[in-house]
């Protein structure tokens, strides 16, 4: 046997409250039209101010747990950029909250390209014999850190959270995952950036007479940033790339993809990606419209709606791919087992 980590469980949860691009115009120098023609999307659920990430991923990821069956799980990786707090890791509490005991816990963290970073890591965690089957969520509340007044990022983000159970099995099997490919850019850090917050621009400074830390002359910030057009164009090119690598070590045409699932950051964005690999545009799978971008909840949100929405069916071959801040990008090529529904 090929020991690899195989797909056996899927969930996902959405917070109940809708912000339409109608509301975004109350409040925002914006349009529906622009909103819609520049990004695809219509609507976004927003967490309640005192809902948490951990909140959203505890929802998901008993639902993925559900579906996996009742054998438990023996690590819980939580892929997000809003995490509770800044210390400790989120995941431990979601172990704790789903009744999972004193399971292997911690957060991934690389943005909207967070799922795959789980995937890799449980697919290590699998492989080295640590864990038979892990729950991996890919968990973001953007709204809590995204500036009001900001229309560029407030039409695209929403909140959510998706989750994936990956047991050991044989790399033969329908839902073993992989190739995967993941890469990163760190020169590119300051396109999508919350500047301060962090050891790098704390909110106070060390009360130490020492102390030389120096106040940011633009001032603390704690919102997130985006250079949406330099964004985009790296995220055609590296989604493309990743997609392509992946794909080829999987021994796949782009013809053979029958749903491609990709970061749902912009309907542009996915379109050109598509067109360039090129796979048709009606093997996209768009969930974007009613979620918006999700960051981290991304991927498994599209595929737990492309899986209840009857787009996939045992064997499909899938290929994933997701492009976020860091920069980090990658691409996971999988074939679609028999899941357990909620
Ligand atoms: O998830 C992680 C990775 N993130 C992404 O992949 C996102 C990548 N970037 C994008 O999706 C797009 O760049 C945006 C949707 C963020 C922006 O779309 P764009 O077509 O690149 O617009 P732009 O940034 O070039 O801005 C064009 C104009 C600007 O106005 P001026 O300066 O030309 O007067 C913006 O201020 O559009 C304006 N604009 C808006 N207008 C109405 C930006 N957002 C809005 C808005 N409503 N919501």
């Amino acid at each position: 046997m090929n020991r690899a980590a195989v797909l056996c469980g899927l969930g996902s949860w959405l917070p109940p409250a809708v912000v339409t691009n109608q509301d975004l115009e109350a409040e925002l120098d914006t349009t529906d039209e622009w909103v819609r023609s520049r990004t695809g999307i219509s609507r976004r659920h927003v967490a309640a101010r005192d809902t948490a990430t951990s909140d959203l991923a505890v929802e998901a990821g008993a639902r993925a747990l559900k579906s996996a069956g009742s054998d438990p799980v023996d690590a819980v990786v939580v892929a997000t950029t809003t995490p509770d707090h800044s210390c400790p890791a989120t995941a431990p509490s979601v172990a704790a909250r789903l009744g999972l005991g004193t399971v292997a816990a911690f957060d991934v963290a690389a943005v909207c390209t967070g799922f795959l970073y789980g995937l890799a890591t449980a697919a290590g965690l699998i492989a080295t014999h640590t864990a038979e089957r892990v729950l991996v969520i890919g968990a973001d509340k953007f709204s809590g850190i995204l500036d009001p007044h900001d229309r560029s990022t407030r039409a695209i983000f929403g909140d959510g959270a998706g989750a994936a159970v990956l047991r050991a099995g044989d790399a033969a099997e329908a839902g073993a995952l992989g190739p995967l490919v993941l890469a990163s850019d760190g020169t590119g850090s300051d396109l999508i950036c919350v500047r301060s917050g962090g050891s790098r621009e704390p909110w106070h400074t060390s009360t130490t007479p020492e102390s030389k830390a120096v106040p940011s002359p633009l001032g603390p910030d704690p919102y997130f940033r985006m250079n949406g057009k330099a964004v985009f164009r790296n995220a055609v090119e590296r989604m493309v790339e990743s997609s392509r690598t992946a794909a080829g070590r999987a021994g796949w045409a782009v013809e053979d993809i029958d749903l491609f699932v990709a970061h749902q950051a912009n309907l542009r964005i996915m379109h050109a990606v598509a067109d360039r690999l090129p796979v048709p545009r009606p093997r996209c799978h768009v969930h974007l419209d009613r979620v918006g971008n999700t960051a981290a909840a991304s991927l498994p949100l599209a595929l737990d709606d492309a899986a209840v929405s009857g787009r996939l069916a045992a064997g499909d071959r899938v290929l994933l791919t997701a492009f976020g801040g860091g920069l980090t990008w990658g691409a996971c090529a999988l074939r679609w087992p028999e899941l357990g529904t909620v």
